[in-house]
């Protein structure tokens, strides 16, 4: 079944996603009815869109014709009648079960035999709404993400009595409207809103624990090259659509702790502190308050600057070691290099700065009996670049001169170094592993495959490289064992490792 672009859609609900999605279908040429419960909206929203064609014509980036024709074809209808000649009916009402399975049941009455029956519900099972349909099999999900015009990716659902052809021809579709459609099942949050739940679920422990600011996080989060930190972006968002978005994902796992929310999210909810649109979240948005900073030490140490240690020793491989290596070179004192080592840092004098492994700095130093001892964080392509923040910590043990040396050493391999609190996993390390965790976990599951996790992030949520990208550049042991240190220091059930990732751990230890 192909649905070529003169056959009609219908879009059921002139609301944000309503009006974009028929502003994308009327651009591909179909020929597109309006209809929205509420009188008068769907004209409205026709109306609105002329205003945006206009200024984009204003402003040369659309031909004058081409805004008329697309204008052209979209007529906002007066009643469902529409959906009789219509090859797909679109619906992007309100998010409640019953209104949509109410919708869908009157569909079903006045569609022609062939109709696919969309729905650009977030997060209700489309398996759930097809409940009861005399056709269940024509009913598949169309998950566009806001603002619809700008926003590439489409999450095409199938739910279990989705038949194939829909969803093939649905995938089709959205390809032919400009977008990158990938497949999912239908499960909790699809893809994007389940993978995206550590991004906050991180910074948000975080808080709690009191580890850094919203500022230093999200400083962090950016120097791993995500455009925005995850308080900046749950600000941006609205606490209380991203709070009830994570209650959503994690009463629909039936409350797996892995999802829970934060308490800390919590309170900005009741104390509506609601984020950008209250003016108030995590950061102050009203007029005249400075943008909050992160507190750096600084950047661009000179290396000359640094007591001179009798023996520096580089351990490991990465992006740090061959910065420190070439910093080192350049200033003619060369380490010595243990590029086996079963570490990856640097050690002066017997004192110790090691990449993070998940372990507090405190357990580290009582393990190794190392009083020096402190960890800075993981950087991946295409994060890590010169400048940007990385986040460190030492132990309770270490001395006040190694201290301030280990910021120091970050800032001579190019960083703006953040200092944390000895939280496990630091900031970018933990939150990318469990990214990479999540995404393993919703591929065994069968919910995508790993390219359409990769691809999902990065069109639906922008994200800098895809989960699998991440683990790719990093490595299924480590990151493994990093969060089997998380969990063995928290002790719950948010860190337990996916036994997909294992499997890909332990195969790598056998071609080792
Ligand atoms: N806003 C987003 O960022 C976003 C992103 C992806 C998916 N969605 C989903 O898209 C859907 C719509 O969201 P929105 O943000 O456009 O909402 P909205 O409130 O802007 O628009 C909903 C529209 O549907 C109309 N409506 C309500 N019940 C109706 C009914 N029974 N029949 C016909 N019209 C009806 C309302 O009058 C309103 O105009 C929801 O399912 C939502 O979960 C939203």
């Amino acid at each position: 079944m192909k649905l070529d672009s003169h056959v009609p859609v219908l879009v059921v609900g002139a609301g944000i996603m309503g009006a974009g999605i028929a502003q994308v279908a009327a651009q591909a040429g179909h020929p597109v009815r309006l209809f929205d419960a509420r009188e008068g909206a769907a004209a409205e929203a026709r109306g609105k869109l002329a205003a945006t064609l206009d200024g984009l014509v204003a402003r040369g980036r659309l031909e004058a014709a081409a805004a008329a024709a697309t204008l052209g074809r979209i007529e906002p209808v007066a009643t469902l009648e529409a959906a009789a000649d219509a090859g797909i009916v679109v619906e992007a009402i309100v998010e409640s079960l019953a209104a949509k399975q109410g919708l869908l049941r009157q569909l079903e009455a006045l569609v022609g035999d062939g109709c696919v029956l969309a729905s650009n519900t977030s997060s209700i099972s489309v398996t759930a709404l097809a409940q009861g349909l005399q056709h269940p099999g024509r009913v598949v999900g169309m998950h566009f993400f806001n603002p619809v015009p700008l926003m590439k990716l489409v999450e095409v659902v199938s739910g279990l009595q989705t038949e194939a052809a829909m969803a093939e021809a649905v995938f089709a579709l959205a390809g032919r409207w400009g977008k990158v459609a990938v497949h999912a099942r239908s499960t909790p949050g699809f893809i994007v809103n389940r993978i995206a739940r550590p991004y906050y679920a991180e910074a948000l422990a975080l808080l709690q624990e009191r580890a850094a600011t919203p500022a230093v996080i999200d400083a962090c989060l950016r120097g791993a090259g995500f455009r925005m930190g995850p308080c900046a972006l749950m600000d941006l968002i609205g606490h209380d659509t991203n709070f009830s978005v994570t209650e959503s994902v994690c009463a629909a796992n039936f409350g797996d702790k892995r999802f829970a929310p934060s308490l800390v999210q919590r309170e900005l909810v009741e104390g509506g502190l609601l984020g950008r649109k209250a003016g108030r979240g995590f950061f102050d948005y009203r007029a005249g308050v400075p943008a909050a900073a992160p507190v750096s030490a600084g950047r661009g140490e000179d290396l000359a600057a640094l007591p001179p240690a009798a023996r520096i020793v580089l351990h490991g491989q990465g992006l740090a070691v061959e910065r420190w290596a070439a910093a080192l070179e350049a200033a003619g004192r060369p380490g010595e290099r243990r590029t086996e080592s079963d570490w990856t840092g640097l050690e002066a004098d017997g004192a110790q700065l090691r990449l993070t492994d998940g372990r507090p700095a405190g357990r580290v130093a009582a393990q190794l009996r190392m009083r020096d001892l402190a960890l800075f964080d993981a950087s991946l392509p295409p994060g890590g670049a010169p400048g940007s923040a990385v986040a460190w910590t030492a132990a309770a043990s270490a001395s006040a001169p190694w201290q301030a040396q280990a910021g120091a050493w970050l800032r001579a391999a190019g960083w703006q170094d953040q200092r944390v609190e000895d939280a496990a996993g630091l900031v970018v390390a933990r939150t990318l592993a469990m990214l990479i965790n999540e995404a393993s976990d919703a591929v065994l599951q069968g919910v995508c495959s790993a390219p359409a996790a990769d691809a999902a992030m990065k069109l639906g949520v922008n994200y800098p490289a895809g989960p699998f990208e991440w683990l790719a550049a990093w490595d299924a042991t480590s990151v493994v064992r990093l969060l089997d240190h998380l969990d063995d220091h928290y002790r719950g059930e948010r860190y337990r490792v996916s036994p997909a990732l294992r499997q890909q751990a332990w195969l790598k230890e056998m071609t080792a």
